[in-house]
């Protein structure tokens, strides 16, 4: 794994965009693996601004997201579909019918795993964007996941569920299940950017790097990866 230690979060987010628009000026039509979260929002903001700014265009290129919650209508503002229409799509040339997310609302939700996973197989991640929960987890995946695990529906933990009740009004809001792509999905990636920021995150970095590779800590099946890059800031990389 190579791994790059930024200064701050603004150093990380212009770091993780310059690794991004490297894929996208070498391939147009480049499948981009993507993720929601406070993570990547400042590399999502450069995405932006570039394509204003420079003109580089996202029209042949296709996004896969990583996951979403179960049960929150599309119009929802607590929605990843949303979250990323408002942070990202909206603001370059992709076109919608080329973004892809998992459906919430999925009547069938078993099916609706089948049909991600059928789609991830037949478009590749050129890169994929993660960022890392502070108990260690990629995507939804939570600690105990199978390494050979694709697209689920997962039980969310006390801790992410804590986590990410920030964003909503109250706790009780937060959804308790979730899609999301498994290990074996994002490993599938021919790269891997994975993005990390604060001081609560330096355990589970520290577990990334250089603890040992378990489902214990999905995130360090990482590892094994063949391209993967890690880029934080001193803060998550404290414990190094
Ligand atoms: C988001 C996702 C999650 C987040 C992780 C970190 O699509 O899959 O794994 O990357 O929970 O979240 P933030 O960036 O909000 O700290």
């Amino acid at each position: 794994m190579k791994v790059i230690i930024t200064k701050d979060y603004e150093e990380m987010s212009a770091k993780a965009f310059e690794l991004m628009k490297q894929v996208v000026t070498e391939n147009p039509s480049a499948v981009l693996g993507l993720a929601t979260g406070s993570t990547p929002l400042g590399l999502y903001e450069r995405m932006a601004e570039d394509h204003k700014k420079n003109g580089t265009s996202y029209k042949q290129v296709k996004t896969v997201n990583l996951d979403e919650y179960e049960g929150l209508d599309i119009s929802s503002d607590q929605s990843y579909v949303y979250f990323m229409r408002e942070n990202l799509f909206r603001h370059l040339d992709i076109r919608p019918a080329n973004t892809n997310i998992e459906n919430g609302k999925a009547q069938d939700p078993e099916a609706e795993c089948a049909r991600y996973n059928a789609l991830l197989e037949s478009m590749r991640q050129d890169i994929q964007v993660l960022g890392i929960g502070s108990n260690g987890h990629i995507a939804f995946n939570e600690p105990g996941t199978p390494f050979d695990a694709e697209t689920h529906v997962v039980d969310l933990t006390e801790s992410t569920i804590r986590d990410n009740s920030r964003l909503f009004a109250r706790i009780e809001d937060v959804p308790r299940r979730a899609f999301t792509m498994g290990p074996k999905n994002i490993m599938n990636a021919r790269r891997i950017l994975i993005l990390a920021s604060g001081a609560n995150k330096a355990k589970a970095v520290l577990g990334l790097v250089k603890g040992e590779v378990t489902e214990q800590l999905p995130a360090s099946v990482l590892q094994r990866h063949p391209d993967c890059t890690l880029v934080c800031d001193e803060a998550a990389a404290s414990l190094l």
